[in-house]
């Protein structure tokens, strides 16, 4: 088994030190694994999902994501362009671009040229069941809909790993599990790592792992 993510002794404060988000997490995540992670607010699930996708630095500690040693890589951005695909609990669609245009948005900095970001972006529309409302803007669809748009919009780059910090917080039930169907389908089919940040017990029990966080480390 190849580990994707390496964590030792990770950590992060905030506010000049006095806020210590992480505080020491050791941590391993295989390939192709499924890992709900939970834990009350504020105990630092974002902070801990925001370090793996390279969205902030920590300040100690080993953290090797998919072969890059984050603490020391240059160029955070191209990692995660091509590693990472987020989906957030607010889809952050831009309302002034189709549904589309949206799912191509993270492409435009790969070496993709548009007539194949497009073809990969409606592609990616028809696989959430929303080729029909590839002209459409966000703003015109259900919250539901518009979180699958933002699913296909974090695999657009073809990332391998899949980060989800809430993605079912702002649905009902039957959203929810759709979001969630979706999700599991891409790590049964593709072998794509799936990392879920969630409070809801029926999405955790999903996973082949449920992590534990308080106070910034690991409880398991
Ligand atoms: N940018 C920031 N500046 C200052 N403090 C922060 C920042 N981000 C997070 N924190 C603090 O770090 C700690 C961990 O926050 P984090 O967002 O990781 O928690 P969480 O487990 O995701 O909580 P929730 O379930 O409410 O989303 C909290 O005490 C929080 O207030
Ligand atoms: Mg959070």
């Amino acid at each position: 088994m190849v580990n994707i993510v390496e964590i030792e002794g990770l950590a992060k404060s905030y506010e000049k030190g006095s806020v210590k988000a992480l505080d020491g997490v050791d941590l391993i995540i295989e390939e192709g694994e499924f890992v709900a992670i939970t834990g009350p607010s504020g105990s630092g699930k974002s902070t801990l999902l925001n370090m793996i996708g390279a969205l902030d630095r920590a300040d100690k500690g080993k953290i090797i994501v998919d072969n890059h040693d984050l603490l020391s890589e240059k160029d955070l951005s191209s990692f995660r362009s091509q590693t990472i695909g987020f989906v957030f609990q607010l889809d952050n669609l831009l309302p002034m671009l189709s549904s589309v245009e949206n799912v191509e948005l993270p492409a435009y900095e790969s070496k993709a040229s548009s007539s194949e970001m497009r073809k990969k972006a409606l592609m990616l529309l028809e696989s959430v069941g929303l080729g029909d409302k590839a002209d459409f803007s966000p703003v015109k669809l259900s919250g539901g809909e518009r979180q699958r748009i933002a699913v296909a919009r974090a695999l657009v780059n073809s990332p391998s790993i899949i980060l989800a910090d809430e993605p079912t917080g702002s649905l009902d039930s039957v959203n929810s599990q759709k979001i969630i169907d979706l999700l599991k389908d891409l790590h049964e089919k593709e072998n794509i790592t799936l990392v879920i940040v969630t409070h809801d017990h029926d999405v955790a029990i999903q996973a082949n792992r449920i992590i534990n966080i308080l106070d910034g480390k690991v409880v398991n």
